[in-house]
């Protein structure tokens, strides 16, 4: 082997790791999947956005990546994307509990009604309860294995997006804690990565707004454009084994958002 070649197998950190990711057709999912290939890693991506999925597959090639059709609020389908990592690939290294769904933005209560608020706690709390699920279910036996859902600053913070949404958010942050305590006697690590405002297509249908203005909205963090790229950055890290003894954390990538309270601060902020 090369130098050359040295060198990159050594920056390949997800070499022969397998992943499912789930929500991998479009967005956060979609990069994490560009970036684990990259790491050396064969992922499969699981969506209902069967078309979609299949074109980032396509342009992964000659790379191993593949899409399953996968609704996340289905056991079935849950279980069945898991068995079809194993076995095309032999094991499940990372679960990547991604899919999500903003819902319609109705800021009364009154309005919410309780089929909108079950649709979304089911696609973002339930999907990932069966995704964290049929993970563990092949990474017992292993005894090894990394589980990563998506949450958002939603998980922590109250006022950011719907009842529901927040609720199913703050939902995933308990289900990954208590999930990390159960399976850490397998060393099973469970995390979570919270993103702030990043310009996908859930998040700019639900607040009706195209690039630019995402790009506007307010940010602790100057200097700095927050992409899908960095949380399949933060991604990387705890699928990967640099992570080896982190679990139970709730990796939040937002530039600081969470952590100011804007009405009482001592320091010069600009809008
Ligand atoms: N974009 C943001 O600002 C932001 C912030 C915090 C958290 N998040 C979370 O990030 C995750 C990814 O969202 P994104 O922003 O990349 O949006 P996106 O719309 O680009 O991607 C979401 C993907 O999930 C898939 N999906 C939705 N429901 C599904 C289901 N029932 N079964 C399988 N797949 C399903 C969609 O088809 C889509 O491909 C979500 O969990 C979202 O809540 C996003």
């Amino acid at each position: 082997m090369g130098s050359v070649s040295l060198v990159s197998a050594a920056l390949r950190r997800l070499e022969g790791k397998v992943a499912l990711i789930t929500g991998g057709s479009s967005g956060i999912g979609e990069s994490t999947a560009r970036l684990f290939v990259k790491h050396g890693a064969k992922v499969v991506i699981a969506d209902i956005q069967d078309e979609l999925g299949h074109s980032v597959c396509k342009e992964l090639e000659p790379e191993p990546a593949s899409f399953i059709h996968c609704d996340v609020t289905q056991e079935k389908d849950v279980e069945n994307a898991v068995n079809t990592a194993v076995s095309k690939y032999g094991k499940l290294d990372i679960m990547f509990n991604n899919a999500g769904t903003g819902g319609t933005p109705k800021t009364n209560i009154l309005e919410n009604d309780k089929a909108e608020f079950e649709k979304i706690i089911c696609a973002n709390l339930v999907g990932a309860f069966l995704g964290t699920k049929h993970a563990a279910r092949v990474m017992i036996p292993a005894r090894r294995g990394s589980i990563i859902t998506t949450a958002s600053v939603c998980a922590i913070i109250g006022g950011g997006s719907s009842h529901a949404y927040t609720s199913s958010k703050h939902g995933v942050l308990g289900l990954m804690r208590n999930t990390a305590v159960e399976l850490g006697q397998y060393g099973i690590r469970v995390n979570c990565v919270s993103p702030y405002a990043v310009p996908t297509p859930l998040f700019k249908n639900f607040f009706k707004m195209n690039d630019d203005e995402v790009s506007c909205i307010y940010s602790n963090l100057k200097e700095a454009v927050l992409e899908a790229e960095d949380i399949a950055e933060a991604a990387l890290y705890l699928g990967s084994d640099e992570s080896k003894y982190v679990s139970g954390h709730n990796l939040v990538v937002d530039g600081g958002f969470t952590i100011v309270n804007p009405g009482f601060c001592m320091f010069p902020r600009s809008s």
